[in-house]
């Protein structure tokens, strides 16, 4: 039996842990400051949901899923992304009658990727659904929604904010027309796998990281002049938007996102700091989606935070640990039920207490003060169980006083 985690998984012990709740956290205060429910979906969903949304050309879908038929003969995939899961809940539990509808998830994904720092298998999402908004109101509020977050965790100036627009489908066709034209002319020096995107979807070719590629795509047509008037109208309104809230964004005309759904605005936050997966926030409006699934025609805008890659960019020293406030020293064996009891009391009353074993007194008070950096050690030997008192020490100045029950919850409760 193999005592590791598989490959591109792992343990998220206590010091991390902690960062993930506290992204956590911050998400959803802010979710609730922006009218945002939560879901939780299935994090396995049948196949064809993912399947038949993000694409058979997209990485995800062609050679990233995991699926795996069940038991009962279903064939099911382990989530690797939040918005189809939330598409397919729309339309089975009915919430087209609740639009505009706005939700945020936590939880982890699954994508089979070569894993390296920042990548994984198994890792971490927030990620915010807003259903039912056509106007670009929604993408501006859902990427100020993501840039409060960002600064909330104090990560502003650790990041830059990069947007596009795919236009609607009328102009993405138009452009998906030049561009084949264009690239064919090109064909015998592309990359093999962006041949077998010419064939399948050209414009993913535009984010190629082939040497080769990026010389052709110097002089490729610019998406920009395929718009039709609704759908530069549409980027200006929301460009206009996020200079108003001075949200600062470069254009990236090259940003094209891995997953088919999108349409109109996609954008990243991304940063310089973790090496190549530099993604930390990504989404953009979906409007055909809900409709591909069977559903009502119905507007989304969404994006998703990897919060493995939030954590690492955390300042670590502004979520430190909380302290336990006392540490409680049994001198006798005969005493330990009292000072059980006095554990039980000082939590009762909401005072964070360890109950110090291992060693004679000594040692228990130096693992009280330099191990678990306790601000007290209670010591309770015979003496002090006989004249219902306690001997508290205070470990951070030294001194020590015998005091009633009622003095040290007095004292301690003030930490
Ligand atoms: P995505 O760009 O595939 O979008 O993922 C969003 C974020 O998840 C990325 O920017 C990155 O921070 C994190 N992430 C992705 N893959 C990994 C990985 N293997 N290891 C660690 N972190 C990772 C979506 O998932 C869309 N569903 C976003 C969206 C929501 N669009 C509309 N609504």
């Amino acid at each position: 039996m193999k005592m590791q985690p598989p490959r591109g998984t792992r343990d998220i012990l206590p010091e991390e842990a902690r960062q993930h709740r506290h992204i956590e956290k911050v998400a959803f205060e802010k979710a609730q400051l922006f009218g945002y429910g939560e879901i939780r979906s299935p994090i396995f969903e049948f196949k064809d949901v993912f399947h038949r949304t993000l694409g058979d050309s997209s990485d995800i879908v062609s050679k990233e899923t995991y699926t795996f038929e069940d038991r009962g003969g279903e064939v099911l995939t382990l989530r690797p992304e939040g918005t189809a899961g939330v598409a397919r809940a729309f339309i089975s539990e009915g919430l087209a009658q609740h639009l505009p509808l706005k939700l945020i998830y936590a939880g982890p994904m699954f994508r089979y990727e070569r894993p390296q720092k920042g990548r994984y298998r198994q890792f971490q999402q927030i990620g915010i659904e807003c259903l039912g908004i056509e106007s670009h109101i929604a993408d501006i509020e859902g990427i100020s929604f993501a840039f409060q977050f960002l600064n909330d965790l104090g990560l502003d100036g650790k990041f830059t904010l990069e947007i596009n627009t795919l236009g609607d489908p009328e102009s993405r066709q138009i452009y998906k027309d030049k561009l084949v034209a264009y690239l064919n002319l090109h064909k015998d020096k592309l990359s093999a796998d962006s041949l077998v995107r010419l064939e399948k979807n050209p414009l993913r070719i535009l984010d190629s990281k082939d040497a080769g590629d990026r010389e052709i795509l110097k002089d490729v047509p610019k998406l920009s002049e395929s718009l039709n008037e609704y759908s530069q109208k549409f980027f200006e309104q929301v460009t206009a938007g996020l200079s108003k809230l001075n949200i600062p964004f470069t254009l990236n005309e090259k940003l094209v996102r891995g997953l088919d759904y999108y349409n109109h605005t996609v954008f990243e936050f991304t940063t310089t700091l973790l090496g190549s997966q530099s993604a930390i926030v990504a989404g953009g409006r979906y409007d055909g989606l809900i409709e591909l699934m069977g559903g009502p025609k119905t507007a989304g805008f969404g994006w998703a935070a990897g919060v493995d890659r939030l954590a690492e960019l955390l300042d670590k020293s502004l979520i430190a640990e909380a302290k336990t406030t006392v540490g409680i020293i049994s001198a006798d064996e005969s005493t330990e039920l009292t000072c059980i009891e006095l554990a039980h009391e000082l939590r009762l009353q909401n005072i964070s207490c360890e109950f110090i074993t291992g060693g004679n007194v000594g040692k228990k008070m130096k693992k009280a003060a330099e191990k678990i950096q306790c601000t007290f050690a209670v010591i309770i030997g015979e003496n002090e169980m006989s004249q219902n008192m306690l001997t508290v020490k205070n470990l951070k100045d030294g001194q020590q006083a015998s005091m009633s029950k009622q003095e040290f919850f007095e004292k301690a409760s003030k930490v």
